[in-house]
């Protein structure tokens, strides 16, 4: 990594170069240039419209972090990080940031290799560009460096309060900024300001993603390659690190605040952010081109049945079946692919559970939201750097029966864990509900059997087939289309064995004959199959009765 000087001096060299236009370069941004040098009280008042109104979101958003120990190794690598990307993708940020609206639906069009203003096309323009850019980048090196080494020792002070450490940060950055020789004009004030705070307070060039309530996924694939997903669909987003090390520094901060850390002998990790989100990284070798990262965002404010309903994933028949399901105390399996939205379906279904029953959820990473009052959550945790201490969903899972629940919760089943839920579920737990990764409902099935054997147990697969036969009463299994929607595609009862193998029989069926309209959504919809499913004996013992026509066959 070169050093500050080195850098600076090879900015300057490239901005020399790239320009024989005009010397005195003019700002292409109309926008109101401060007055010529000023002391840092007069510029003051200039610049607070825009940054601190952005801050004042800022400060307020639960992910910000407090930079620990990420930074202290850092400074130099840190100052490294304002280097020269690419002009015209790091101008692009600003724009979503300030105009949200323009931002976005300049978005979704756009692959990241396309320009930003594709009729800049006149050699002297873009030679402009360049230079306004390093000019930026400059700027950002020096201010970036000026900050760290004012704000250095109170950087790390554990006992400062966050939005204290925020204050401070945009104060020195407000004077170190107005003490520029050359002055900025305003709208380049506030980018400087806001990528400058969101590197130091915040995650970089993801940060704005984060802050995002239309964003659900932020997926970066290396320091120059950023995807999101936003309302169901993947797209290309307007961010891209500066370099590898930038991109280790983020992930080192994310991770850095549990305790954990990624590094050679331990290149993937798992973290969760402050507010629930979801993260994973590995870094390279392991990843090829640069660390990955995937954080699944915590939904703040997760979907209802109504919202389910609403999207075309459940039908309202289905959802009150459903939901006399879970009353009548069927055990459930939630099955689908990654991301098909199983744990927004189990979340909606132990919705359904009456207030007065005792619930024990476990997860790997809690993202269940019950409104339930008597909820004990349980969170596996993974092994210390010494590899010790793992808790998994197996011992959760076998010390949650000594808990007196009424119904057990498995986020998602994945391991021998699979043997001990059966149990809880045919041994007096019923009315249990879980996830399990699958292709389709028969699927759901091998893996299940496939994970008792990782038990060792050397059951005959006969044994083990009766056992699931005899607790899992029925599988609602969804499925993420092509268009980004996700639907229910069968709600299926799960029977006894017929010779080696159990009987499924479809309650509900997603039926996809009527195709897809011009935009690629699905026009197809959830139909019965007019079969009353046997179980419903099951849920009369509980109380719980399902009018019969629910299962008329609709041809609707
Ligand atoms: N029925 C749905 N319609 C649209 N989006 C959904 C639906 N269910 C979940 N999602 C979204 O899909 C993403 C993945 O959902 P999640 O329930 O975590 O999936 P899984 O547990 O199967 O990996 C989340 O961003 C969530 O908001
Ligand atoms: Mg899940």
């Amino acid at each position: 990594m070169s050093t500050l000087a080195e850098r600076l001096a090879a900015a300057a060299a490239r901005r020399q170069a790239a320009a024989p236009a005009p010397p005195p370069a003019p700002e292409p941004a109309p926008a109101p240039a401060a007055p010529a040098p000023t002391p840092p009280s007069d510029a003051a008042p200039d610049s607070t419209p825009d940054a601190p109104a952005d801050h004042a979101d800022h400060g307020a958003a639960p992910e910000t972090a407090r930079p620990e120990t990420g930074l202290d190794a850092t400074i130099a690598r840190s100052i490294g990080h304002v280097g020269t990307p690419d002009p015209v993708e790091k101008a692009a940020p600003v724009q979503v940031k300030k105009v949200p609206d323009a931002g976005r639906a300049e978005v979704p069009g756009r692959h990241k290799p396309l320009p930003a203003k594709p009729e800049v096309t006149s050699g002297a323009r873009r030679a402009l560009v360049a230079q306004q850019q390093d000019r930026i980048e400059e700027i950002k090196a020096n201010v970036h460096g000026q900050l760290l080494q004012q704000l250095g020792p109170q950087l790390y002070d554990a006992k400062m309060d966050q939005s204290e450490l925020e204050n401070r940060v945009r104060v020195v950055l407000q004077e170190v900024l107005s003490a520029q020789e050359r002055p900025l004009s305003s709208a380049d004030r506030s980018r400087v300001t806001q990528e400058i705070s969101d590197d130091i307070l915040g995650y970089g060039p993801i940060e704005t993603y984060l802050r995002d309530p239309e964003v659900s996924e932020v997926m970066v694939n290396g320091p120059h390659s950023v995807f999101v997903e936003r309302n169901g669909r993947i797209e290309a987003a307007d961010a891209t690190f500066v370099d590898e090390p930038h991109l280790r520094r983020i992930i080192d901060k994310i991770v850095s605040r549990l305790g954990r850390r990624v590094d050679e002998s331990s290149p993937m990790v798992d973290a969760r952010l402050p507010d629930g989100s979801r993260v994973n990284a590995v870094i390279p070798p392991l990843s090829i081109d640069g660390s990955a990262l995937t954080i699944r965002k915590f939904a703040a404010d997760p979907f209802t049945v109504d919202d389910l309903i609403a999207f075309g994933s459940f039908t309202p028949r289905t959802a009150d079946f459903l939901e006399a399901c879970v009353r009548g105390r069927l055990n459930v399996i939630v099955s689908g692919s990654t991301g098909a939205g199983k744990t927004t379906t189990l979340n909606v279904l132990s919705s359904f559970i009456p207030r007065d029953e005792r619930i024990v959820t476990i997860e790997d990473a809690a993202e269940l939201q019950l409104k339930q009052d008597h909820v004990v959550r349980l969170e596996s945790r993974p092994p210390n750097i010494e590899g010790k201490g793992a808790v998994d969903i197996r011992d959760l899972v076998k010390n949650s029966l000594r808990m007196r629940p009424d119904r057990i919760i498995v986020g998602e089943v994945r391991d021998a864990s699979a043997l001990d839920m059966l149990q809880a579920m045919s041994t007096g737990h019923d009315g249990s509900i879980a996830t399990v990764h699958s292709n389709g409902p028969r699927d759901t099935l091998s893996r299940i059997e496939t994970m008792v054997l990782m038990a060792g147990m050397d059951l005959p697969m006969r044994a083990i087939r009766e056992q699931m036969a005899s607790a899992i009463d029925l599988i609602v299994h969804q499925t993420r289309f092509k268009d980004g929607s996700r639907h229910v595609t069968h709600i299926t009862e799960v029977e006894r064995m017929e010779g080696d193998v159990i009987t499924l029989q479809d309650v509900f069926v997603y039926d996809h004959g009527a195709g897809f309209d011009a935009t690629g959504r699905s026009l197809g919809r959830l139909r019965s199959t007019g079969l009353r499913p046997k179980f419903l004996d099951k849920m009369a013992y509980h109380n719980v009765t399902v009018d019969p026509m629910v299962f008329a066959l609709d041809r609707s």
